[in-house]
């Protein structure tokens, strides 16, 4: 394996570019930030000063970077979910490895396309599916790759998307509109879950998928009587309304402050003042959570019928309490459930002896004791950003990949799950089958 620090250009240092790339601020022998390209030159300049390189590295766009060759091992692309085609394409085209952002294409065709480039190019592409390697994940991945509960006969997931995460991305924010996102919902924020699903059934192959799902509780009609269009303009439930932009961000400044406070960038200090007025502005996290232009879901239900005659159920409901992922795999011999944001799991095994524990079964907790540190480098994710860029430098480095190693091969089968059930949901959850052969048998080498 190559030993020397794999060198890397930041292609949209956006949110999540900065915090995989804060592996080399870590482990400067692992990782070597070389380059950056972005329009925003605010962007550009602090990326320059933060790693210290010189401006003829410095780049407006993936496109221009790729007209210079290949100047580094890899490419950590964080741009947004419809630009990673037109930016990864001409990259791995010059020969680079790339940490590319999830969802990694807008539909099957693209996502296709996309695979095909990296196959021609044998360019290692691993796609952030952070929750793989989040310890809780990880650990119950282990058990079921190594048969302890028997094969898998049915898997469930849930993913409560609490609500201040519902209102920040999927209401008021940037994953919010379809036809301005390019996106749904469960493309967006739960392709991390049919991931995780697909890759726990990993020893078959899902056939059929139906969905149900749409806007039930952020719609005009919900509004309440003589609400406002701008919280704190000229709304008389600023004080009370559970959604109120002056309740959900300027009394907790520093939560979601990536996106709400994006457009006082430019400020290096920004006051409360300055935030009162960009909410009373023209800031889409201002406006009324009823009188936004969302059209994506608020709440989502996926079937998932397997080859294996395995079934498996994934909820997501938005505008929950708090956020929560919970999960439940039964098998010929046992099952496993728990909460990623407990970090901690339960193993049930069958047991019919009249020494079993409780009379039927075993019971074994398993506490992997990461609470507490489920933010920060290596905590965002339940743990998983920051395990996630190590593994990636691992990758590049032509290190054995880890279970968790998401190749783009690897994370296809998670893509395609989401287009069908998507298409399901919009005919009403009709079953849709997932063709076999938009299976590719890529390896992670
Ligand atoms: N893995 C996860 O858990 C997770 C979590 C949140 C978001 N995401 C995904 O991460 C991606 C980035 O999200 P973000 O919030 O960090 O975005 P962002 O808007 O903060 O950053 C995107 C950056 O790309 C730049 N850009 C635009 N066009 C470009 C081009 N042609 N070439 C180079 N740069 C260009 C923009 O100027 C911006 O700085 C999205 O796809 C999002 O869905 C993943």
């Amino acid at each position: 394996m190559n030993q020397k620090a794999v060198t890397a250009i930041i292609v949209g240092a956006g949110h999540r570019a900065m915090i995989y790339a804060s592996l080399a601020d870590r482990n400067p022998e692992l990782l070597k930030i070389v380059g950056v390209a972005d329009p925003n030159p605010l962007r550009r300049r602090m990326v320059r000063e933060k790693y210290g390189f010189s401006e003829d590295m410095c780049f407006e766009s993936a496109q221009e970077l790729a007209t210079k060759g290949k100047l580094a091992d890899a490419i950590i692309n964080g741009t947004m979910d419809h630009q990673h085609i037109e930016t990864a394409i001409p990259l791995l085209e010059c020969g680079y490895d790339m940490l590319l952002e999830k969802p990694f294409a807008m539909n099957e065709k693209e996502a296709m396309e996309l695979v095909a480039c990296a196959e021609k190019n044998h360019s290692k592409v691993m796609i952030c599916h952070v929750l793989r390697y989040a310890p809780f994940y990880y650990s119950i991945k282990e058990r079921i790759a190594r048969g302890d509960i028997g094969e898998v006969i049915n898997i469930q997931q849930v993913e409560h998307v609490s609500y201040h995460h519902m209102s920040i991305g999927y209401v008021r924010g940037k994953w919010a509109n379809s036809q301005k996102c390019h996106s749904t919902m469960l493309l967006a924020k739960s392709c991390h879950d049919m991931d995780i699903m697909m890759w726990m059934m990993s020893d078959t192959k899902p056939v059929q998928v139906s969905s149900f799902g749409g806007r039930y509780q952020f719609v005009p009609e919900n509004a309440p009587e003589g609400a406002g269009t701008v919280c704190m303009k000229d709304c008389p439930y600023v004080d009370t309304c559970l959604y109120s932009s002056k309740r959900l961000y300027l009394d907790h400044p520093k939560r979601w402050a990536f996106y709400v406070w994006d457009a006082l960038e430019h400020i290096d200090n920004p006051t409360d003042e300055d935030r009162i007025a960009l909410l009373k502005s023209d800031s889409p996290y201002g406006r009324c959570i009823y009188k936004c232009d969302n059209d994506v879901v608020d709440r989502q239900s996926v079937v998932v019928n397997f080859a294996s005659g395995a079934t498996g159920s994934f909820n997501m409901i938005g505008g929950a309490a708090s956020s929560m992922r919970r999960i439940h795999i039964i098998g010929t011999k046992g099952e496993i459930f728990g909460e990623l944001e407990e970090s901690k799991y339960t193993v049930r095994m069958i047991n019919p002896s009249p020494d079993a524990k409780n009379g039927e079964h075993d019971v074994e907790v398993v506490d992997l004791n990461i609470t507490g540190d489920m933010t920060g480098a290596f905590g965002g994710h339940g743990g998983g950003d920051g395990r996630l860029a190590l593994d990636f430098v691992n990758y590049v480095r032509g290190g054995e990949a880890s279970l968790a190693c998401t190749s783009i091969f690897d994370s296809l089968a998670g893509h395609l799950a989401v287009y069908k059930a998507d298409q399901s949901r919009e005919n009403g959850g009709v079953p849709v089958s997932l063709f076999d052969d938009c299976f590719v048998s890529g390896s992670k080498e």
